[in-house]
């Protein structure tokens, strides 16, 4: 409820159209399905790693609960994978996927799916809002970026936060004097305006100059049989400054090596952005959200250096 995402879209929006909104105290995997049966909840607002865990599970949380009411998952927070979101609908074929894209700084404005034909593009946050304006920015040139080129997403429009309360430091880095406000969020825009996130840009893997996003490497993990969750981080190297590492939980029956994985992803992506060191751990953490705690894996990876 901090969160814009929390606050506008799941509980005033939800309000706003008459709809009953069931609040947990806490989220649990469990609880939640029940509360789905229980309820008859037509849908959930979720974040990429809760449709992972769905999607992992799949098996037998349909097995326990009955989830017929569910017709539409909303997903914001984080990208969403193509695989994650056809590994979904594969498992849950009668529940439409919408995905939006927005910060706490831009209130509503961002980008977001509301028809079902958008859903089927996967990958995508959706075209822009109304009245919101963007720009791709090459974050180190400040150039603006054209159709399918990747840099910073910059918003304008009535939605966008003024300021910081009380630190004008941070709002004259964040919102510049146009009004544009930089999101920190690396993404493009395909020819049709759909927006495509890729990975927070401060959170870019710089393997001998070379930016590897994580978040691309985390969805081919998941794709793999035996792992049910994963977090890929910058791990400090002498000679290529950072490289990816990953942290792997494994299916419970599995015994998955580090070099199984390891051969698993350099199978499929260029050379510099090949995983280079593995560690498997029970479950990765995450914010109280449901999102992915690298910032913690890095502190954990680098205290043992
Ligand atoms: C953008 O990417 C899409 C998908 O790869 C491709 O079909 C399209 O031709 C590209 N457009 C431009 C202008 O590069
Ligand atoms: C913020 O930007 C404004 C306008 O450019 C400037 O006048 C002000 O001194 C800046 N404040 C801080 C704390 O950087
Ligand atoms: C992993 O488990 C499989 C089946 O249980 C077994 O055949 C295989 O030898 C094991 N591999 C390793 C590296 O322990």
């Amino acid at each position: 409820m901090f969160h814009t995402y929390g606050l506008l879209t799941f509980a005033m929006a939800s309000v706003a159209i008459g709809s009953t909104v069931v609040i947990l105290k806490r989220f649990e995997l469990n609880d939640m399905m029940a509360a789905v049966e229980k309820y008859k909840a037509t849908t959930l607002l979720l974040v990429p790693p809760v449709l992972v865990t769905m999607v992992n599970e799949a098996d037998s949380i349909k097995a326990k609960y009955d989830l017929s009411s569910l017709k539409t998952v909303r997903c914001g927070g984080a990208p969403l994978s193509k695989e994650v979101t056809e590994g979904f609908l594969e498992k849950y074929p009668t529940v439409n996927i919408f995905q939006a894209y927005a910060l706490t700084e831009s209130n509503g404005g961002g980008a977001f799916i509301d028809t079902v034909e958008d859903s089927r593009r996967f990958g995508t946050s959706g075209p822009l809002t109304s009245d919101v304006e963007a720009r791709i920015v090459d974050p180190h040139t400040g150039r603006f970026l054209g159709i399918n080129q990747t840099g910073e997403l910059w918003l304008k429009g009535p939605t966008i936060a003024k300021g910081y309360f009380k630190n004008q430091e941070a709002a004259n880095e964040t919102i510049n004097a146009e009004g544009w406000l930089k999101t920190g969020d690396l993404c493009y825009i395909d020819e049709d305006g759909f927006v495509f996130a890729v990975d927070r840009l401060k959170e870019l893997i710089k393997y001998k100059g070379y930016q590897v996003p994580p978040a691309e490497l985390e969805a081919l993990l998941i794709t793999h049989p035996d792992i049910l969750d994963a977090a890929v981080i910058p791990f400090p190297d002498k000679e290529a400054g950072q490289y990816p590492m990953a942290y792997v939980t494994r299916k419970v029956e599995s015994n998955l090596s580090e070099k199984q994985v390891i051969e698993f992803i350099s199978k499929q992506v260029a050379p510099y952005k090949k995983i280079r060191k593995v560690a498997f751990i029970n479950s990765i953490p995450k914010t109280a959200s449901g999102k992915t705690l690298r910032k913690d894996l890095i502190k954990l990876a680098t205290s043992k250096l």
